[in-house]
């Protein structure tokens, strides 16, 4: 799953009232993947949607759906995210006691698998599941809520982690989510990011095309 670097528009920037008009757009402008959010209230202070909103969006784009689960328990529901139509499913390591468990859950489905950590979870943690791993996520924000800025010290933890990966898991793919602009997006690839999710800074943009663009640079 390595490449250049990956543009996964997230779609909680979108607006709602025209979900199927935001996704059916983002292959035409550039975008690589489409980056779906799943807010459950509990394990964030945030709603967004669930199975119905994924299974409908679906047909509307060839593009890869990279669905992130925040959500508490996520085992519970982890199949019927593959069946509803994403390509690859990533939950929180902080959300979940049967990690192994529930990565099996998606691997059985025939998807991919990631596994995501908080801006102030140790990254060591992932060690024990990094082989098991299509995607490692690293939150470069708390998650809940787009539109908030980079937490600097991400690119020290990017770092950590591409070590990590490039010892124990070499075809993994670390995806780096909040906060990424066309200012730092360079140094986050540069640090070892190989793809990058982008909410405020595309769907914000006027020129949608031009911003995707912008964060390949
Ligand atoms: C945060 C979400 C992110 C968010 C990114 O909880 O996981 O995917 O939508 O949005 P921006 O790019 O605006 O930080
Ligand atoms: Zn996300």
């Amino acid at each position: 799953m390595k490449s250049n670097v990956l543009i996964a528009p997230s779609i909680l920037s979108g607006n709602f009232a025209d979900m199927g008009g935001e996704v059916k757009q983002m292959k035409d402008l550039g975008a690589d993947w489409i980056h779906i959010d799943v807010m459950d209230g509990v394990f964030v202070p945030n709603i967004t949607f669930g199975f119905k909103m994924i299974k409908d969006i679906r047909p509307l784009s060839p593009l890869f759906f990279d669905a992130h689960l925040m959500i508490t328990e996520p085992k519970r529901y982890v199949e019927r995210f593959c069946d509803s139509g994403a390509d690859l499913v990533s939950f929180h390591f902080e959300a979940e006691k049967d990690i192994s468990g529930a990565l099996e859950l998606i691997k059985g489905k025939g998807k991919k698998c990631g596994l995501a950590i908080n801006p102030d979870t140790d990254p060591d943690v992932l060690i024990p599941y990094v082989g098991e791993l299509d995607l490692i996520l690293v939150m470069s924000v708390f998650p809940g809520f787009g539109g908030q800025s980079f937490i600097e010290g991400s690119l020290e933890r990017i770092e950590r982690v591409k070590k990590m990966r490039d010892e124990l898991a070499p075809t993994a793919v670390i995806e780096v989510d909040g906060g990424v602009n066309a200012v730092n997006a360079a140094s986050i690839a540069r640090s070892g990011a190989d793809v990058l999710v982008a909410g405020s800074s595309v769907f914000g943009a006027s020129d949608r095309r031009e911003a995707i663009t912008a964060l390949k640079k």
